[in-house]
């Protein structure tokens, strides 16, 4: 078993790992009840979810707690039904009846401009003030390693996204749409309370894990604005943690870095879009959007858990989305609500499925999602 913060051991075939995150503050008991909020969305969305709330079913059974799922509606069917995307007051139901959300996946080609996932995922994301995107790279099993000679030892960091602000603002316009003087203006927008937040949380999260360097990714080299405040005020929270190298690349250097040399990274924080793009290309090193987790945090409040990829339309409804991103999102909902020997079963599931060859066509195996789905239940509520 390898801590983040342990030494470095030589490469096994698979790996589990301990702790993920647990940023609530608040500790809560096992025996407290609590109401997730799911909304499984679109495309393969509510196929891989209805196997993450198999997982959850087994968890509260193996340990007797009260976990109840509270699904939504809310998905490209619902809007085109109904008009409605996230309705009046949902903000506030969630953040006061829920312990957490689990969201499966947004995106359907009949809205093309996305309106409901903006209003629903990027609605939750900002109405909730979920600053921080945590996503875990971590190669579960060396045969998922797309890079000759990187083994599980190699590739195991965290990227701290900015998720509140910058790109995904959305503020600008269109002038003179569909004439050949059209102008078309998107700003970023990086606040000083904004960026310092996320930073401080990768700091944190480092110190707490015992870990020993933080980077940060921009492209300070031309966004002489945005982001020289990134640069500014990286340098002032890093100066509070003497103890940890903070280090610095623009993030055309960083992609090229990860594919070169992963193991150099223990936690990566950059802005929303490049958090975006950079968890894409950590998705891939763990072996595809298939594996890759994440959570939208706002330590202490009710959060937002979230497979890394989407809604993969031209999968949907076959049977064959990979559903272990979205169990092992469902890790890291267990562990935010301190349900960490749960959300380890959970983990550990996961990597007997791989060393046993239970998995879908993504890992080159012969399963269907169910049938993925149904061992990581019955693994996680047995043993
Ligand atoms: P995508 O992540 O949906 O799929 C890209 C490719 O990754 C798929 O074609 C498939 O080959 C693979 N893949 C993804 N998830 C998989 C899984 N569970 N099992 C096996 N293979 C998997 O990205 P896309 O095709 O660029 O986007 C499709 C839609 O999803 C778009 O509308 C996009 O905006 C949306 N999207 C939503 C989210 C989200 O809801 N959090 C994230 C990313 C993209
Ligand atoms: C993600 C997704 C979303 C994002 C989209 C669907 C808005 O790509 O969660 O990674 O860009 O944040
Ligand atoms: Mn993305």
């Amino acid at each position: 078993r390898i801590t983040l913060g342990g030494p470095r051991r030589a490469s096994r075939a698979v790996r589990c790992c301990a702790s993920i995150l647990a940023v609530n503050p608040t500790p809560q008991t096992a025996n407290e009840e609590h109401r997730i909020a799911v909304i499984p969305g679109d495309g393969i969305g509510p196929e891989v979810t209805a196997e993450a709330m198999k997982v959850l079913a087994a968890v509260s059974r193996r340990w007797g707690l009260s976990l109840s799922a509270v699904e939504f509606p809310w998905s490209a069917d619902h809007y085109l039904e109904t008009g409605e995307t996230l309705p009046e007051g949902a903000l506030e139901d969630l953040r006061e009846n829920f312990s957490a959300i689990y969201i499966g996946a947004f995106g359907d080609p009949r809205v093309p401009d996305m309106k409901h996932a903006a209003d629903v995922l990027l609605g939750i994301r900002f109405g909730l003030d979920l600053y921080i995107n945590f996503r875990h790279i971590k190669l579960y099993s060396e045969s998922l390693s797309p890079l000759t000679g990187k083994g599980v030892a190699v590739v195991d960091f965290v990227v701290f996204r900015e998720n509140t602000e910058g790109a995904y603002v959305g503020v600008g316009g269109i002038f003179k749409k569909d004439t050949v003087d059209e102008v078309a203006l998107q700003e970023e927008v990086h606040t000083r309370k904004g960026v310092e937040r996320i930073l401080r949380a990768a700091f944190a999260y480092a110190s707490e894990r015992g870990l020993g360097k933080v980077c940060m990714a921009d492209k300070s080299n031309v966004m002489r604005f945005g982001h020289d405040l990134w640069q500014r005020a990286f340098a002032d929270v890093a100066s509070e943690y003497p103890h940890i190298e903070a280090s610095h690349l623009f993030v055309d250097a960083l992609a090229m870095q990860l594919v070169r040399k992963p193991e150099q990274f223990e936690v990566i924080v950059t802005n929303n879009m490049f958090g975006d793009i950079v968890t894409d290309l950590g998705a891939a090193l763990q072996g595809g959007l298939g594996m890759a987790a994440s959570a939208n945090l706002h330590p202490g409040r009710t959060s937002m858990f979230e497979p890394v990829h989407g809604s993969a339309p031209k999968y949907a409804g076959q049977g064959t989305a990979n559903p272990m991103a979205a169990v092992l999102t469902l890790a890291l909902l267990l562990e935010n609500l301190e349900l960490r020997e749960a959300a380890q079963a959970v983990e550990d599931a996961v990597c007997r499925a791989l060393q046993e060859g239970v998995t879908t066509a993504d890992l080159g195996g012969g399963s269907t999602t169910s049938e993925v789905g149904d061992f990581l239940a019955e693994v996680t509520g047995t043993t």
